[in-house]
């Protein structure tokens, strides 16, 4: 696919050697494009339109919503729920998957969407994203239930995420390599910028929120405290580390100069009972797919995040990925105890 083309050719374009493809698949991407053009927008003005700051409630996770999660949750259902793509939706911010439409038609896809990703960021104007996976419901289910959504990663037709930064980017993969598209807000089209992006293999950068180190078990420490090393210690170079603090950046930035992220497991998250910070759904699964199709690996330390049986829509999970060598040494760490 030529550099430059709009985002909306590029889909109908990859639908088009698919035997008994009906353009619904297309047209939900090109739904998902809509919403996020409309969140991008909303992001681009943000104190002047009043959306910025807390909104006073909490999610099903126990974290204070902003106001912007809440809106650009509603973006998504609007942009989603009507037009006979979608068979059913699930959020970080709903407790329970999406009530749809009654009145509306029905397709057969899943799509689950952390609509405002690192939305800690937003009232201190630093990158934020959207996240979305897409998985099919399952044969015959026209009105699926929670149950239908708890299918493992490996299952996804589609994962992406959209990052409001200096420009607004949609990167996705369709399991046909990793695509990258910038928003012409001038002509509101993403138009594709990066072809079959691949994550350089030799890294010298990592990311990690390091104030929990006390907390990590003794792999991670193993293997941070190999980083901060350097060129003295076991890995003969030194690393440089970063923290946005937004997923999606993070992962940008790995996409784009290769590098490690990691948000591991620790005793204070295991102590409140849960299995890590990271949602499975809405967050891991979709940026591992997107990961691997770019030549990296993506691992809780000691299973393979697309491998893992769901047990619920909000399940969080440890997450390691990037650069291959790195996550491989990571797991050779866990596994060595
Ligand atoms: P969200 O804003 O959707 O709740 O996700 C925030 C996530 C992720 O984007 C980021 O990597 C991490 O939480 C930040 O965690 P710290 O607050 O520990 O830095
Ligand atoms: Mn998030
Ligand atoms: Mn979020």
């Amino acid at each position: 696919m030529h550099i430059g083309t709009t985002l909306t050719n590029y889909i109908i374009e990859t639908q088009r050697g698919i035997q008994g493809a009906t353009g619904e698949f297309t047209g939900l991407l090109n739904d998902i494009a809509t919403a996020c053009k409309k969140i991008s927008a909303l992001v681009d003005k943000g104190d002047l339109v009043g959306v910025l700051g807390s909104a006073g409630s909490e999610n099903v996770q126990g974290e204070t919503q902003k106001k912007l999660d809440i809106i650009t949750n509603e973006v998504f259902i609007e942009a989603l729920g009507y037009n006979g793509h979608a068979a059913g939706l699930a959020s970080e911010e709903m407790d329970e998957i999406c009530e749809m439409p009654k009145d509306a038609p029905r397709g057969h896809y899943l799509v689950l969407f952390d609509p405002l990703d690192g939305s800690s960021n937003i009232d201190v104007n630093v990158s934020v994203g959207t996240i979305f996976s897409i998985l099919k419901a399952p044969e015959g289910v026209k009105d699926p239930k929670t149950e239908d959504f708890l299918q493992p990663g490996t299952k996804q037709v589609a994962a992406g995420y959209c990052l409001y930064g200096p420009s607004t980017m949609m990167v996705m993969t369709t399991g046909k390599g990793v695509q990258m598209f910038t928003l012409d807000k001038d002509f509101g089209e993403f138009l594709l910028t990066k072809n079959s992006v691949q994550i350089p293999e030799e890294t010298q950068e990592f990311a990690i929120n390091m104030s929990n180190s006390r907390f990590w078990e003794g792999p991670m420490k193993r293997y941070i405290d190999e980083c901060l090393a350097g060129k003295e210690g076991p890995r003969g170079k030194d690393f440089n580390m970063r923290w946005v603090a937004s997923m999606v950046a993070e992962v940008h930035r790995i996409l784009s100069r290769g590098g490690v992220f990691m948000y591991p497991m620790d005793s204070k998250m295991q102590a409140k009972g849960t299995a890590g910070k990271l949602r499975l759904m809405y967050e891991a699964n979709p940026m591992s797919f997107i990961i691997e199709q770019a030549g990296g690996a993506s691992t809780t330390g000691r299973e393979r995040i697309m491998d893992i049986s769901p047990e619920g829509i909000h399940q969080r999970v440890p997450v390691v990925l990037g650069a291959k060598n790195e996550v491989e040494l990571i797991t050779r760490y866990h596994n060595e105890g």
